[in-house]
């Protein structure tokens, strides 16, 4: 049939006939060699479902461990440390919650593969790591896999409002049929969970950070639980995000000041009745004192007695509050990149321990390019959660082609030097750098109701290496695009390390397009799609365009030196000094950090205006050398989504000049300068 994208980078197709005739042979039943559980009988159907369509074979049986042992040819799941006849030795190899390994042992002359997981999720991610090597069109023979979670929480944060709109989803109407729930169970649930335990996503916030309270209510209640019971047996745990205010608004209660017994009691009740339905439950996520959101601080309470007050609540449960950081007002004449760190800085240490406090990547607001934000290095009493963007709210939505496992990578592999050279941001979001246990990254969903989930078949990509960068993240990211090529459209060299490298250059060819030179937030206001770096009246100064780069005759970019908002200082030493100094910016974020005139030379000669034209026409001939690489590659892709890839690099290019030609003549008339060199001018 037509391929409409439904089965993302689990479709078992298969192999060529050598392979899938060996396969046959070596995988002739799955056996369970454990007590069954929901979640191995999950593991086991996956499994079964995996090698029936690589090896085009008849359908293999489920087993339970027979007294003899296993028999060549069988493939046995389990848990490690398993007493049954010819069990595996004990490595060292698969270590931590999670983990697994995945082995050929010797059979009566023969072979069988043993998938052994520490835990029940190590079986089923155990599985998921056999199938992706199959997939990616590795043998079976002699495999051997080992891997375990470096990062405890990896959860999807869903911005789903109950009235199924997705705040800045770009792929259809959510996913949850709240109204039908918790009576309908579609089917696509169970797809989803498999879908997200395939790359080791254990956790998802089902409702909006801008959240209504009616989600705590007991009708609301009854529909998570039901979403909780469906993907419990693939390992994942529903979470909510709690309106700070909801014992005011459907509590009964004239306050919700945190430190009011009144309210400690109703959360401490309303815990207790979530568990009641859902006894697994992950815990709650708050947006509060951001952008209109209610919380603590209108009882003059801090964000650490909000968090800590929620955090009493679920501790006798297990369950953890995510306190996000994502806060600043129309109201601080402090510049707003520097207002969270401010905030929260002096109450590290102060959370309870069941509490993450979760940061954006960067100081902003998910742009193209940030750099990272200075909580992250700062706050080392706190485990931080990193909270990353799948739905590219500023990159394009689901139209443009943009790899995200780059900008991620970007991220998490730089320096923060809070503890010398070395303490990269991996190292504070997986616990190394300060000893924290509980750790967490999460990912604004870009998942919806269409067809192919994510509104593009390349958007396939960004859920995939979320979770795999979750699951790692010092995970290599060109590995991810190839990983995820493979499955998804071939395995064929000739296609997937071309494809990899395009993937790989299109996160600097919308950086190039859009924002150049560490300009930030210059999208249409309201929807940040397009560009609108004219925009300057609105009533909140620091959403305009305009507050962000400050263009007139004399110069453009945001003074963050110590003569300006002196951002800089909030950065460990080196980094700070270098952010702050013109000798030493990376000219990807030369206007981030300062303010500069329209003649001053770059480090390679050219002027500032110059290079700004050069940037936004490089961008523009980047997504032009996607479009045109495109057409050799989709060769190896199926008609239908070749044909929908092409229609969106189309789109693509359209817009990438639209954004050059808008941003240059805007810049232009502001500066005054001639119509750069070399540069096309607009129609
Ligand atoms: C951005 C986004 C909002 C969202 C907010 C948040 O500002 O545009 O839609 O609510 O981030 O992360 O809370």
């Amino acid at each position: 049939g037509a391929e409409d994208g439904y089965r993302l980078w689990l479709r078992y197709e298969s192999l060529a006939t050598t392979q899938a005739e060996s396969l046959r042979s070596q995988a002739r039943r799955v056996v369970i060699a454990s007590p069954r559980t929901a979640t191995l009988e999950a593991a086991a159907g996956e499994l079964r479902r995996g090698i029936e369509g690589l090896s085009a074979g008849a359908p293999i049986d489920v087993i339970d461990m027979p007294a003899e042992g296993p028999g060549e040819g069988d493939v046995v799941i389990g848990t490690t440390g398993g007493d049954w006849r010819g069990a595996p030795e004990q490595t060292e190899k698969a270590i931590g919650p999670g983990g697994y390994r995945v082995s050929s042992q010797a059979v009566h002359g023969g072979t069988y593969t043993a998938v052994e997981g520490q835990d029940q999720s190590g079986v089923l991610y155990g599985v998921f790591a056999l199938l992706r090597a199959l997939q990616s069109g590795n043998s079976i023979d002699s495999i051997e896999l080992a891997d375990h979670p470096r990062v405890g929480l990896r959860l999807l944060n869903h911005w789903d409002n109950l009235d199924r709109y997705v705040e800045r989803g770009y792929a259809g109407q959510s996913l949850w049929d709240w109204w039908r729930l918790p009576d309908l169970v579609d089917p696509r649930y169970t797809d989803y969970a498999r879908a997200n335990a395939s790359i080791g996503i254990n956790g998802t916030v089902l409702n909006n950070v801008n959240a209504a309270a009616e989600v705590l209510t007991p009708r609301y209640i009854a529909k998570a639980a039901k979403l909780a019971d469906v993907f419990r047996p693939w390992g994942i745990r529903v979470y909510l995000s709690a309106r700070w205010s909801a014992p005011r608004d459907i509590g009964g209660l004239d306050t919700a000041d945190p430190l009011d017994p009144a309210v400690r009691a109703w959360w401490a009740a309303k815990a207790d009745e979530i568990y009641a339905a859902i006894p697994d439950f992950g815990g709650f996520l708050v947006k509060a004192n951001s952008e209109g959101q209610p919380g603590p601080r209108e009882y003059g309470r801090s964000h650490a007695d909000g968090a800590n007050m929620l955090a009493a609540a679920l501790a006798p449960h297990g369950g953890v509050v995510m306190w996000r950081a994502f806060v600043y007002s129309e109201t601080d004449p402090e510049d707003r990149v520097r207002q969270a760190y401010t905030e929260f800085k002096p109450l590290d240490g102060t959370f309870a321990d069941n509490v993450l406090v979760q940061v954006k990547n960067g100081p902003l607001d998910f742009q193209p390019r940030e750099p990272f934000h200075p909580m992250f290095g700062g706050m080392p009493g706190t485990p931080l959660m990193m909270e990353f963007q799948l739905t590219k709210e500023y990159l394009g939505f689901s139209t443009h082609l943009v790899y995200l496992g780059a900008l991620w990578e970007e991220v998490l592999q730089t320096d923060t030097f809070a503890q010398g050279g070395g303490s990269t941001v991996a190292k504070v979001v997986d616990g190394r750098l300060d000893g924290h246990e509980l750790t967490g990254i999460a990912g604004v969903a870009n998942i919806g109701r269409d067809r192919d989930w994510s509104g593009s078949d390349f958007d396939q990509a960004n859920w995939y290496a979320f979770g795999r960068l979750a699951w790692n993240p010092d995970g290599d990211a060109h590995v991810i695009a190839r990983e995820w090529l493979q499955q998804t459209f071939s395995t064929d060299p000739a296609f997937v390390e071309p494809a990899a490298e395009l993937m790989m250059r299109s996160r600097e060819a919308v950086v190039n397009y859009m924002t150049p030179l560490g300009l930030t937030h210059i999208m249409g206001t309201g929807h940040h799609y397009g560009p609108a770096p004219w925009v300057d009246d609105l009533g909140r100064p620091e959403w305009n365009p305009f507050y962000y780069h400050r263009a007139d005759a004399d110069g453009i970019g945001f003074d963050r030196t110590a003569s300006g908002s002196n951002a800089v200082e909030q950065y460990h030493a080196p980094v700070g000094e270098q952010f702050g100094s013109l000798e030493s910016v990376p000219d990807e974020y030369l206007l981030w950090f300062h303010r500069v005139p329209w003649d001053y030379r770059l480090r390679d000669g050219t002027t500032l205006w110059q290079a700004l034209a050069r940037q936004y026409d490089q961008g523009v001939g980047q997504a032009e050398a996607m479009r045109a690489e495109w057409e050799t590659l989709g060769q190896h892709v199926d008609p239908v989504r070749r044909a929908r890839v092409a229609d969106y690099l189309d789109i693509q290019v359209r817009e990438a000049k639209w954004w050059r030609d808008a941003c240059l003549a805007y810049f232009q008339a502001r500066s005054g300068l001639d119509w750069p060199d070399g540069v096309t001018p607009p129609p």
